[in-house]
């Protein structure tokens, strides 16, 4: 398993000192990342986060892999239920190993496919509905809280499509001990995976959240926990030159704060990680984004993730990272060797404009396309930076995902901010429930209706 971080653009010397790190600034905080990774690894010590030991769960692996052994063959697509942290990661695992959405490989009962229904729009739901075979669909609905609205919301419809053997085809991941749909999984008798107490959506995708559809896809999911705890004992180095995830948060976490730059574009080269760019946004999002430190002390930290897909957002976004605020980072993902290099044809036109480009490879272009934004931002003074993959596989990807994990949890440490909870999205939760009309939630629909009457008055 092969990843590099490229880290020279960031340097005050390709980019000069106004926007990028000199190497006393760096050599000055590594103590400070040391520490994150010494108060990060107590934590995990005493079990407060679980997400570094999933890749040696040998056991859970096991059973999913068995689970899925014994229904293969019974069905052509699996349907995902759920939202947010709880299904980006099988997204991310779908897209970089099946292929990019839309043009996967066809589908059958040897290769089924994934469908994600991972909003309350009745436009996905019914589409989806009508798309799949209710007799050929396996149905897996993924909840930690077991109490999502949406989640609820499209599982019951869901539910209901299935035909009169309903149970045997849908499977729960949720909490072993609290929630509706836990109390529902037993009272119907569906197979039930259950999410380590200690793992939370956005970090969950190497538990059953994430290898369950994968390994009902055909993932080989040994091989992605093979590649991420080979990561994990990297990341527990406190030595900046071999961890790479620590490198990562460090350098991150300086560009950000020393430096301003307040956005974090995931820049990746490569369709298959775009599942990948948008796990990672929610990841860094919902990790980074707090009003208060460990300590109390209000600060409203956060460094927005955008998504852009290279080559393609040249041509639509790179306009507004080059002459635009110069409040970015720029994080390329690339692949060394992609499986097909995609060979254009030799044959000449004897059009200037195509000739130069017979017998060479849409990999040579888009690896030049690459190199060359990367070379553009720099020359105009804008902070970028790459991962490469040597390729993209089970092993690399597992350890990808699992960097990026531990990058993000260091950089909350450095922080000193709880990278682990959500009290943000609590209230808009709260107030959906009231309108809604569950129990207990009376409270929220008055505080709404205060506040529609407020814009009533407003709007005069
Ligand atoms: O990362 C998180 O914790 C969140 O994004 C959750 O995954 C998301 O809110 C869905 O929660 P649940 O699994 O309870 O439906």
């Amino acid at each position: 398993m092969k990843i590099q971080f490229d880290e020279i653009n960031l340097r005050a010397a390709m980019i000069g000192d106004v926007h990028g790190l000199k190497s006393s600034e760096i050599k000055n905080e590594q103590g400070a990342a040391l520490n994150a990774l010494a108060g990060f690894r107590k934590l995990v010590e005493e079990g407060h986060y679980g997400f570094p030991h999933l890749p040696f769960q040998t056991a859970a692996v096991e059973e999913i892999e068995k689970y899925a052994a014994k229904v293969r063959g019974s069905f052509d697509t699996v349907c995902l239920v759920g939202i947010g942290g709880s299904v980006l990661g099988a997204w991310a695992l779908d897209c970089a190993l099946h292929g990019p959405h839309p043009v996967q490989r066809a589908f059958g009962p040897k290769h089924p496919r994934l469908v994600i229904l991972d909003n309350a729009d009745p436009a996905l739901a019914m589409a989806a509905l009508e798309s799949m075979n209710p007799k050929k669909t396996l149905v897996v609905v993924i909840a930690k809280s077991g109490a999502t609205a949406e989640t609820v919301g499209v599982f019951l419809m869901v539910r209901e499509w299935l035909d009169r053997k309903a149970s045997r085809r849908i499977v729960a991941v949720t909490s072993e001990d609290v929630g509706d749909l836990k109390a529902l999984a037993t009272r119907e008798g569906y197979p039930t995976f259950h999410f380590p107490k200690n793992v939370g959506g956005r970090f969950s995708v190497l538990s059953a959240a994430g290898l369950l559809p994968a390994a009902l896809t055909g993932v080989n999911i040994q091989k992605l926990c093979k590649g991420a705890a080979g990561m994990t004992h990297l990341a527990w180095q406190p030595d900046l030159a071999q961890n790479l995830a620590l490198r990562s948060a460090l350098l991150h976490y300086l560009i950000w704060t020393r430096k301003n730059k307040t956005i974090q574009v995931a820049f990746p080269y490569s369709n298959r990680l775009w599942g990948a760019a948008f796990w990672f946004r929610q990841l860094w999002a919902e990790s980074l984004g707090k009003a208060k430190t460990r300590k109390g002390e209000t600060v409203h930290a956060g460094q927005t993730p955008v998504a852009a897909l290279g080559a393609t957002d040249q041509h639509s976004q790179v306009q507004l990272y080059m002459e635009g605020p110069n409040d970015k980072v720029h994080t390329f993902w690339t692949i060394a060797r992609p499986a097909d290099p995609g060979r254009i044809p030799r044959t000449k036109l004897g059009l200037e404009g195509f000739d130069y480009l017979a017998g060479q490879s849409l990999a040579k272009l888009l690896d030049a396309e690459q190199r060359a934004t990367a070379a553009a931002l720099t020359s105009y003074h804008r902070p970028n930076c790459t991962f490469t993959l040597d390729r993209l596989d089970e092993e690399h990807l597992g350890a990808f995902l699992q960097l990026l994990e531990f990058q993000t949890a260091f950089v909350g440490e450095l922080l000193n901010v709880n990278a682990f909870d959500q009290e943000g999205v609590e209230l808009g939760k709260k107030f959906t429930f009231g309108l809604m009309g569950r129990k207990g939630f009376e409270a929220y629909r008055e505080e709404f209706q205060r506040y529609e009457a407020k814009r009533a008055a407003t709007r005069g």
